[in-house]
């Protein structure tokens, strides 16, 4: 593929055989080969182009927006590339490298505190809403109660898994944060076809899933936390809470076996489909969605499969007595 600007290559990732003890064929779409890392480059830059299409957004424009990290990093990207100055409210969950990759996009990061409850005043998306109250010229995609966010995945993820699997999927499974995902390709393939199951992963701590009760969770980007009109519950079949310790626990099985490096929603979605297995007929077909790269948690320490060998060598006497180290002079010229 060829493209003559970095936003003409979002979308098109691949679609991969998953060999989970299956009679069913499972694949994934790795969503974390997109210029940004994470499905969020489609919906972000379906928020921003709408935006520019209605006068919303005008040249010389701030975007601002909060997001649990992978949303900031591709309306940054975006904003770069489009000339917007960008500023993201991102809460202290958020993992040390996506608030990183923000800021290497050359955008402001502000880090609130974490907070239960998306209304709460001191937590992210307040903090976006009154920041982008008080900035002329600024334009806040929304993710969380904007429309469009969903349209996005409904326009581009849904069509390329309904061509990759040449009509023939039967399941689909995505983490619901926002629930844009899940609504926007869950729209599209049950338009193709009504008899798909479309699958929403939630964590067991959620707002909906405690009855609004949250308790804290260290899935970043999963939790139906809060009403919103981008979730479309009429595509909504089944909802599979997961558990930290069952989504996380995944994560090591998936790269250490499976070679699949893939983020702590990730983790959450296969263990999601690897209980749902028995369900199964040996002619479904299921999607499962890779939102984005275990290397944007690392630090996290969720991957560490065995402590890294450091490599000690006894020498009885030294082998060599004495060494000299010739340093090149300090003019040296190092032509790469
Ligand atoms: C890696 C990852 N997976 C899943 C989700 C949830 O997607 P959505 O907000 O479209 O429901 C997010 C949201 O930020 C995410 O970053």
């Amino acid at each position: 593929m060829k493209y003559n600007n970095l936003l003409d290559a979002i979308g098109n990732t691949p679609l991969v055989q998953l060999n989970f003890k299956s009679e069913a064929r499972i694949f994934a779409k790795l969503e974390y080969l997109n210029p940004g890392g994470s499905m969020k480059d489609r919906s972000a830059l379906y928020m921003i182009e709408e935006a520019e299409r209605l006068g919303i957004l005008k040249p010389g424009g701030t975007i601002i927006d909060a997001s649990s990290g992978n949303h900031g990093v591709a309306v940054a990207m975006i904003g770069k590339i489009k000339g917007y100055k960008v500023i993201i409210c991102v809460f202290e969950k958020c993992s040390n490298e996506k608030l990183q990759t923000i800021k290497s996009y050359g955008a402001q990061v502000i880090v609130c505190p974490n907070t239960s409850l998306i209304s709460d005043p001191k937590g992210y998306h307040s903090v976006a809403l009154e920041l982008h109250k008080n900035t002329p010229n600024s334009f806040m995609p929304n993710q969380y109660f904007n429309i469009t966010n969903a349209i996005g995945h409904e326009m581009s993820m849904g069509p390329e898994i309904w061509k990759q699997t040449e009509g023939t999927v039967t399941h689909f499974f995505a983490a619901a944060g926002t629930g844009g995902t899940i609504s926007g390709v869950g729209r599209y393939l049950k338009k193709q076809n009504p008899n798909v199951k479309v699958i929403a992963i939630d964590s067991n701590h959620s707002f909906r899933a405690t009855n609004g009760n949250p308790k804290p969770y260290k899935i970043e980007g999963i939790g139906m936390d809060f009403d919103t009109p981008v979730l479309d519950k009429d595509v909504i079949d089944d909802i599979v809470e997961v558990s930290d310790e069952n989504g996380l626990g995944m994560l090591k099985t998936l790269s250490a076996e499976h070679g699949f490096l893939v983020g702590p929603s990730s983790g959450a979605v296969a263990w999601a489909a690897y209980s749902y297995i028995s369900k199964l007929k040996p002619t479904d077909v299921a999607v499962i969605m890779f939102g984005d790269s275990g290397r944007a948690y690392l630090s996290k320490g969720f991957y560490d499969y065995e402590e890294v060998t450091k490599a000690e060598i006894v020498l009885e006497k030294p082998a060599i007595e004495e060494i000299e180290i010739h340093m090149p002079a300090k003019e040296t010229q190092i032509n790469l």
